[in-house]
């Protein structure tokens, strides 16, 4: 079959550097454009690369509305009486994107002349314009090209990567084939370590799958502490953030003299010392209250577990599971903590590169809420503006961007975008990730399930695509409603044998 698809024509419109129509060819097959595709053709600059945005048919046959009527009085179709199908025809409205020429991408600085072959595109030269690199990520295939999306890891990951869609368009699907790709990345091109805060358990099919078990951890509960006596007076104040400024003062010189004193030390301890201290006796109770409250949450014992170090392995995955966790101050304390730790272990040198996966960000880090509620905010805020110095890469998923704060969510260069379809968070896309043009944000609310669009520094044009089906086992959590009956059907009918044997 050629590749030629079709012509360029002259219209009021153009062609021009900024847009131009081409009519396709009629036999270049059933559907021989879509909207989204992208084509070729040649100019004096070298060969332009065009995306085409809508497509429209046409035929002058039906043009005048009162002629179509007077023939269907008539009772014969149009199409018996005139070669009605010959005159119908397909018009391409078509963005220019850039100009291959000799290796090099340029800008479009020279319109295509009307007449100008219109091609169906080179899938090498695809590649090379859209940025992909055959050592990349392979999250899925480009659609209406049959083109692995290979992703170059240090464009994705170099800065901050936000996913952002509503509830069940796939989300946590594509994150779990990124995770395959980040894990089973060969060795001698290096393996990032990638640690995932999972609020809900989606994730834990990892641990069972036959593939990924061994380079997968995970902690639950009760594997999970934060140990009061490592933690700085800077640290505990981060927790409590309600407390005055003479509370704090107070706090750091008790704390400071404990730390010297002794090398482990607990909540009884810490209140002891507060106890001996010559603060006031309202300082003192308000001090121990706030303790109360720490010591309250089943999260701060004796010790740190697990070891922070031990969390981020080159080429291993560490799932936080915190869903058996209820309260979301606990959780956002323990995202604090390992979060910072993280960090400072990373700016130190002591642990790999890494990527910190955050499901349910605007829970931990959220917007216009004040700084009791968003503990977790503020080094989620930290890592995203200095991260990439120290290749501490974030990684925000979130189903309502518009809740996610807007500090963190600008600072990450790469947005996949599902399906969206509340008109806040839409606005809020388009103001907030470079490349989304109004022809793009258009397309999002039409998004299938698994359908994404990447835009930013990972890819040089927005570019939609099919996420690819995952290896891995999907958690208990990502199964559908009735797979969730059957197994609750079949647990129970287990139940009863159980009961009725021991009757
Ligand atoms: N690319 C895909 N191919 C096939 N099935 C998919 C794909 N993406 C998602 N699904 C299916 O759609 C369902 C929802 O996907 P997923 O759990 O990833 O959504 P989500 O965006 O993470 O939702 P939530 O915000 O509620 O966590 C799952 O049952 C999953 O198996
Ligand atoms: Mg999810």
């Amino acid at each position: 079959m050629t590749r030629t698809i079709g012509t360029v024509i002259s219209n009021l419109e153009g062609p021009s550097t900024l847009k131009f129509d081409f009519v396709i060819r009629e036999d270049s097959g059933k559907i021989p454009v879509n909207t989204g595709q992208f084509i070729q053709t040649k100019t004096e600059q070298g060969t332009l690369i065009g995306r085409v945005d809508e497509v429209l048919k046409t035929n002058r046959y039906f043009m005048q509305a009162e002629s179509v009527r007077e023939f269907e009085k008539t009772g014969r179709p149009l199409n018996e009486i005139f070669p009605v199908d010959r005159w119908e025809y397909l018009v391409a409205k078509t963005t220019p994107l850039g100009v291959y020429d000799s290796g090099n991408i340029k800008r479009v600085t020279y319109p295509p002349s009307p007449g100008s072959k219109v091609e169906k595109i080179d899938g090498n030269l695809l590649n090379k314009f859209l940025g992909l690199d055959e050592n990349g990520l392979n999250i899925g295939k480009i659609s209406f090209h049959d083109i692995k999306a290979k992703i170059n890891l240090t464009k994705m990951f170099q800065k901050h990567l936000a996913i952002l869609a509503i509830s069940g368009a796939g989300k946590s699907y594509l994150t779990s084939v990124l995770f395959e790709e980040l894990l089973g990345r060969k060795i001698n091109l290096g393996n990032p370590a990638v640690i995932v805060i999972d609020p809900h358990g989606e994730y834990v099919g990892f641990g069972n799958d036959p593939k990924y078990k061994n380079r997968t951890k995970i902690y639950s509960e009760k594997d999970i502490s934060v140990g009061i006596s490592r933690l700085s007076p800077y640290q505990i104040m981060g927790f409590l953030p309600q407390m005055s400024s003479a509370q704090k003062r107070e706090l750091t010189t008790i704390v400071q003299k404990l730390m010297k004193k002794k090398k482990g030390y607990g909540f009884k301890e810490l209140e002891q010392e507060i106890e001996k201290s010559d603060a006031k006796r309202v300082v003192k109770d308000t001090m121990t209250s706030w303790l109360e409250h720490l010591k309250n949450s089943k999260i701060f014992q004796k010790y740190t577990r697990p070891n922070v170090k031990s969390l981020a392995q080159p080429g291993k995955l560490s799932i936080l599971d915190l869903s058996q966790i209820v309260s979301k101050r606990d959780k956002q304390i323990l995202v604090t903590y390992f979060a910072s730790k993280l960090f400072w272990l990373r700016r130190t040198g002591q642990i790999p590169p890494f990527i910190f996966v955050v499901e349910e960000a605007h829970q931990f880090c959220p917007e216009g809420v004040s700084r009791e509620g968003a503990l977790s905010r503020r080094i989620i805020e930290t890592i995203a503006r200095e991260g990439r110095k120290f290749h501490a890469s974030l990684v925000l998923i979130s189903q309502r961007p518009i809740q996610l704060s807007t500090t963190a969510l600008s600072q990450c260069n790469t947005h996949i975008i599902m399906r969206v379809t509340n008109p806040y968070d839409l606005k809020h896309i388009g103001e907030s990730s470079e490349g989304v043009t109004s022809d793009v944000l258009k397309t999002i609310p039409g998004l299938r399930v698994g359908e994404a669009l990447i835009v930013g520094e990972a890819v040089n044009y927005p570019l939609l695509l099919k996420v690819r089906e995952r290896e891995s086992k999907e958690s208990d959590k990502g199964i559908k409603f009735e797979e969730a009956l059957l197994n609750y059907r079949n647990q129970r009918k287990l139940n009863d044998k159980d009961m009725e044997a021991f009757m």
